[in-house]
């Protein structure tokens, strides 16, 4: 039987909804949006989803848009060719648009985008209608209502510095692209040389609500990060993938490659993307008016959480955060290594660890301003993760650190002393013990499988899903034979 009474029914009866649609409509006309792309994120962070003709948006907005189910592991089949997860004939799940996540693409003002949040079809013979667990954003959107719910309104704030690469294509077997500057960090010269495109990329990401706050070349070839201002969890994730999807489309009409993976050199930085965490009691969400004349979406893609109190950061002077502080980092610290294969999510992720000294941390600790840490206090007001790179789903990635501070506040863990030593020549050293993070992704995919508290993250049955990407991963990784397989093994014996 259909159910009447679910999940996504709720949903769609929620106060206040029918009033945020009809707000869509009134700026689908002012703005003259022909089309919406209704977006959802997969379990690698990839943006899916399809496009629909606006005239349709009430309905839409009511009934929402049908979509199959492995749409949420990229429809990906495995090394033998079967599709992971999920076969041909599994059941349609249904992505219902979140209306205030509503904004036109500045580079084509004749489209909209809209995010989405997925249930079970009403035909699943289990869960009709039910959250479809592995819709990392809709969880997201739980958790930190858990979260506020479990701790007297407390409530995260993430910042994230994604690095990138401007790469132009050229011909090559091993590598088909070259920097579009040297790698001279700070060198506003070197800016100049990309200065065309972090100006578009800029003007797009306030034209969508991204509140930029500043911006370096860094020190890869082509590498540039640009910061938008921190805010509540969910919002942030979602600027960030908005933020790719604005240089995948500058990248697109200039003919250059917008590279986020994380190491596609050795001997140079790679790709990270910190990120800097504090938890807050109190403040307000308001609209910051990023750009002149009518906002060219939903108003609360501008909003942003001002005032209140940052609980994370001590009032005595000195670095060290709060007792509620301490354990905040104490519960971070605790699941660090199960983390790390939600942050460093692909088998190329490890080079940006083992390549030691080109600041990736390996301590499986934190320190105050230690760079070599997972986790490094950064100033009082924050300490960041540092064992993230710009691959990652930021939505699962948050999702689970609101599970492992739940867990430090709870418990009470501590985290001990801060590390002062620098864990990375300690470890090439080899003299002295030191905990490090799982440097490949199968040591850090056994160590999310022991984890329960960062499993909590990913429900139902979303942590089999994602171990199973991960290995096949892992083992088409095996399964390579490499320029060094070559150049190591070819001649060497007898
Ligand atoms: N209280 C806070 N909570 C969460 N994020 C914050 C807070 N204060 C600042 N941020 C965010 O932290 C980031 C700061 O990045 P910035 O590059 O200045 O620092 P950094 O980590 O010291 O730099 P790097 O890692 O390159 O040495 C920004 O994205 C900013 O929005
Ligand atoms: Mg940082």
């Amino acid at each position: 039987m259909i159910p009447t009474d679910s999940d996504y029914h709720r949903e769609r009866e929620a106060p206040g909804r029918d009033e945020l649609v009809k707000r869509v409509r009134a700026k689908i006309d002012a703005l003259g949006v022909d089309y919406i792309y209704y977006q959802y994120i997969s379990i690698t962070g990839r943006v899916m989803g399809k496009a629909a003709p606006s005239r349709h948006w009430e309905t839409q907005a009511r009934k929402g848009v049908q979509t199959w189910m492995g749409g949420v592991s990229n429809v990906a089949a495995n090394f033998q060719g079967e599709l992971i997860g999920f076969n041909s004939n599994a059941m349609e799940c249904i992505a219902l648009p979140d209306p205030e996540t509503f904004v036109q693409l500045p580079w084509d003002k004749r489209i909209g985008r809209v995010f989405c949040t997925l249930y079970y079809g009403l035909e699943d013979p289990d869960q009709p209608g039910e959250y479809y667990e592995h819709d990392t954003r809709g969880n997201l959107k739980r958790f930190d209502r858990e979260f506020r719910q479990a701790n007297n309104g407390l409530y995260l704030k993430v910042g994230l510095e994604p690095e990138m690469l401007w790469l132009r294509p050229k011909e090559g077997e091993v590598q088909p692209f070259e920097g579009t500057t040297k790698p001279y960090a700070y060198h506003i010269g070197q800016f100049e040389e990309v200065r065309e495109v972090w100006k578009q990329v800029s003007d797009y990401a306030l034209a969508m609500g991204l509140d930029m706050i500043q911006g370096d070349c860094e020190d890869s070839p082509g590498q540039v990060e640009l910061n938008y201002q921190f805010d509540d969890a969910l919002p942030t994730c979602d600027r960030l993938t908005t933020y790719r999807q604005i240089c995948a489309e500058v990248a697109r009409q200039r003919g250059l490659i917008a590279c986020f993976m994380a190491k596609p050199y050795m001997g140079v930085p790679a790709n990270g993307c910190h990120h800097n965490c504090s938890v807050w009691t109190g403040g307000k969400r308001e609209v910051q008016q990023l750009t002149d004349g009518d906002l060219p979406g939903m108003e609360e893609n501008w909003a942003y959480s001002v005032g209140g109190t940052n609980e994370f950061e001590s009032t005595k002077g000195d670095w060290l955060p709060t007792e509620l502080g301490h354990h905040v980092l104490g519960g971070s610290l605790k699941h660090i290594n199960a983390l790390t294969a939600l942050g460093a999510s692909t088998v190329n992720s490890y080079r940006r660890f083992n390549d030691f000294g080109m600041w990736a941390p390996i301590g499986a600790n934190w320190g105050l301003q230690n760079r070599s840490c997972a986790i490094r206090v950064s100033a009082p007001d924050r300490f960041e993760f540092r064992a993230v790179d710009s691959m990652v789903n930021p939505h699962l990635f948050c999702g689970a650190l609101l599970k492992a501070m739940d867990d430090g506040i709870k418990n009470k863990v501590d985290p001990g002393a801060p590390e002062s030593r620098n864990v990375t020549e300690i470890w090439m050293g080899g003299e002295e013990e030191v905990n490090v993070i799982p440097l490949n992704l199968h040591d850090a995919l056994l160590a999310l499988e022991k984890d329960d508290i960062i499993r909590s993250a990913m429900p139902g049955k979303f942590h089999d899903l994602y171990q199973e990407y991960k290995r096949d991963e892992w083992t088409r990784f095996l399964r390579e034979v490499t320029n060094w397989d070559v150049e190591q093994y070819l001649d060497c014996v007898p």
